[in-house]
C-alpha cells in the first residue's frame, strides 16, 4: 500500500476475510482477520464494518467463510441478515453468495464489481461538482463504505482527480462520528481539503451561502426513490430544498430495491441508547437520562435532485423507469 492509498476495506484471504478495523480509526490503521462466522457479526453489529457497499461484501464473504468451514450455510445467511437491518445490500450479498454454486468465488467476485460500480459513479457523478463547489457530506460514503473508492466520496475523488478542486465539508455524524473519525481520514489522506462541522451547523452555513450542493450516500432507495441513509440526512434535504441547494444521493444501482415500495416499508436499526448518552466513551448524560437512537432516516423522493449511479444520473421522475426497465431506463 502506498501512502494515501488504502488497504480494501474487506478481503477474501484464501480461508478468512481481511477487514480494515473502522473502530480503530484514526487512531490506527489495523486490519484484522476474521475466521467464524459468529466473529464477522460482532465486527458488523459492533461497526467494525460498515457502509452498505461493505456490508454487501462482508454478507457473502460471511457465506464464503461458511462454506470453507464446512457450517451450515442457511444459518450463518440467517445470523448475518440478523446483524443489521436497514441496508439492503447486506441481505443481498447473503443471497446472492448462498445460491451461487461457489460461494467463495461468487464473494469474490462480488467485491470485484463493487470497485468497478464505484469508480462508475465518480465517473458519472462528476458532472454536478462544479469547479471549487464545496459539498457538503453526511456520515461516510466513502472507500471505508465499501470495498474501496467511495459511492459520494468517490464522486468527491474522481472531481478531485479531474482538477475540480472540490472543498467538503463534514458532518461530525453524531452518535458514532463516521464524518469526523472517517471522512476526514479518508479526505486527509486524499490531499482533498474539508473542514469538520458539528451536524447542526450545516443550515446556518447553507444560510451563509457556503455551501454549493449535498452529496450523501444510500443504504437503501425504494422503488418510489425514497432514500434511507445515516440519521440526519433528512434534516439536510429539507434545508437543502429551503436554500435551493441541490441535493445528490450516489448509490450503486444494486442499492435501489425494487420490492421495497417506499420509506415506510424499510425497517430503521434502533442502536443502543448508550451511544447517544456518552460522548468518546464518556457518559455525558445524567444518571437515568434515557435515549432514542434511530440509525437511519428517510429522505421522500421529493427532496432529491438526483441520484448518481453506476447506469447514469436519474432523476425521481426517471427512477422507476430505470427500475423497472434497468436497460432503457438509465442514462
Ligand atoms: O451505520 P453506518 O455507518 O453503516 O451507516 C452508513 C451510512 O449511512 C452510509 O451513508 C451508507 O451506508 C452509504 S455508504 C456508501
Amino acid at each position: 500500500v502506498t501512502p494515501g492509498e488504502l488497504p480494501p476495506t474487506i478481503a477474501w484471504a484464501g480461508d478468512r476475510i481481511r477487514l480494515i478495523d473502522q473502530r480503530r480509526l484514526p487512531d490506527e490503521l489495523v486490519v484484522v482477520e476474521v475466521t467464524t462466522v459468529a466473529a464477522l457479526c460482532e465486527c458488523i453489529r459492533s461497526l467494525a464494518v460498515r457502509g452498505a457497499p461493505a456490508l454487501g461484501a462482508a454478507g457473502a464473504m460471511g457465506v464464503a467463510l461458511a462454506s470453507v468451514r464446512g457450517a451450515s450455510l442457511t444459518e450463518a445467511a440467517e445470523a448475518l441478515i440478523g446483524t443489521r437491518p436497514t441496508a439492503v445490500n447486506l441481505a443481498a450479498g447473503v443471497r446472492r453468495a448462498l445460491a451461487a454454486a461457489d460461494p467463495v468465488a461468487e464473494a469474490v467476485g462480488l467485491a470485484e464489481e463493487d470497485l468497478a460500480v464505484n469508480r462508475s459513479i465518480g465517473h458519472h457523478g462528476v458532472t454536478v461538482v462544479g469547479h471549487g463547489a464545496r459539498v457538503l457530506t453526511h456520515c461516510n460514503a466513502g472507500a471505508l463504505a465499501c470495498v474501496g473508492y467511495g459511492t459520494a466520496l468517490g464522486v468527491v475523488r474522481a472531481a478531485h482527480d479531474a482538477g475540480r478542486s472540490p472543498f467538503v465539508w463534514v458532518d461530525e455524524t453524531r452518535p458514532v462520528l463516521q464524518g469526523s473519525r472517517l471522512t476526514a481520514w479518508e479526505l486527509d489522506r486524499a490531499g482533498i481539503p474539508f473542514r469538520v462541522i458539528v451536524d447542526g451547523a450545516a443550515g446556518a452555513l447553507m444560510a451563509a451561502g457556503e455551501v454549493d450542493l449535498v452529496l450523501v450516500g444510500a443504504d437503501r432507495v425504494t422503488r418510489s426513490g425514497d432514500v434511507v441513509n445515516k440519521v440526519g440526512t433528512y434534516g439536510l434535504a429539507v434545508l437543502a430544498r429551503h436554500h435551493g441547494i441541490p441535493f445528490h444521493v450516489a448509490v450503486p444501482f444494486s442499492t435501489i430495491d425494487p420490492s421495497t415500495g417506499t420509506g415506510a416499508d424499510v425497517p430503521i436499526e434502533e442502536r443502543d441508547e448508550a451511544e447517544v448518552l456518552a460522548w468518546a466513551g464518556r457518559r455525558v448524560a445524567p444518571a437515568g437520562a434515557r435515549a432514542r437512537n434511530p440509525a437511519f432516516d428517510v429522505t421522500p423522493a421529493e427532496l432529491v435532485t438526483s441520484y448518481l449511479t453506476d447506469r447514469g444520473i436519474l432523476e425521481p421522475g426517471s427512477l422507476r423507469l430505470a427500475v423497472d426497465d434497468p436497460v432503457r431506463g438509465g442514462s
